[in-house]
């Protein structure tokens, strides 16, 4: 059976190789998800509860990472990176490996995750257009694919530009 839980330092090595392997396969990627997650970890905008390994028979098959962001004055998240083993994509891990995530950033308070992809796949989670709710992307990019999910309902109005931790480079 599946199980999601957070990812610990024996870990690494082989979150790496997922990273990899499963972006090889990837429409869009840039070559360097893995080495991200490397520089992320090590940064203050690093949560351990919210970097997440899905095993399946004692084997890392997918990762999960959502890091702090700003958004004005207000401390939020972005998923980045997601990835599946090839060989296990379509089978809904990806899909738990978010749920699991979304669970535990409620449970820590935050309002909002965005994140930056397919606007086939992160709408199924629940997540629409950032710009419905005032969030913008610091770059140029589709409206459709930079997109959020609110986790936690608020009066307080959190709308602006994000601003990512710098290991993102933007
Ligand atoms: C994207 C990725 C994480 C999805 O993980 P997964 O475990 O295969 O996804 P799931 O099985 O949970 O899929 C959930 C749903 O999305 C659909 N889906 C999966 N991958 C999809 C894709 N690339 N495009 C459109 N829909 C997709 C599934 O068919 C499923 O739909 P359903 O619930 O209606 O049946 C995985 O394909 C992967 O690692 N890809 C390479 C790395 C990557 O691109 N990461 C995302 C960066 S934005």
């Amino acid at each position: 059976m599946l199980e999601i839980r957070q990812e610990n330092k024996k870990d690494y090595a082989e979150v790496y190789n997922v990273i990899k392997k499963a972006f090889m396969s990837a429409e869009h990627c840039d070559g360097n998800e893995q080495d991200l997650v490397v520089n992320l970890r090590e940064s203050n905008n690093f949560i351990p509860e919210l970097s997440l390994v899905a095993i399946d028979d004692n084997k890392i098959v997918g990762y999960i990472l959502f890091t702090k962001i700003r958004i004005g004055k207000y401390e939020e998240l972005a998923l980045a990176p997601l990835a599946v083993l090839p060989e296990y994509q379509k089978q809904g891990i990806g899909k738990k490996l978010i749920e699991e995530g979304h669970k535990k950033a409620k449970k820590l308070g935050y309002q909002y995750s965005i994140v930056l992809g397919s606007e086939r796949y992160y709408p199924k989670l629940g997540y629409v257009p950032a710009s419905q709710y005032g969030i913008k992307a610091p770059f140029e990019v589709p409206n459709e694919n930079f997109m959020a999910i609110e986790l936690n309902n608020t009066d307080v109005e959190i709308t602006g530009v994000v601003e990512y931790a710098k290991e993102f480079g933007i």
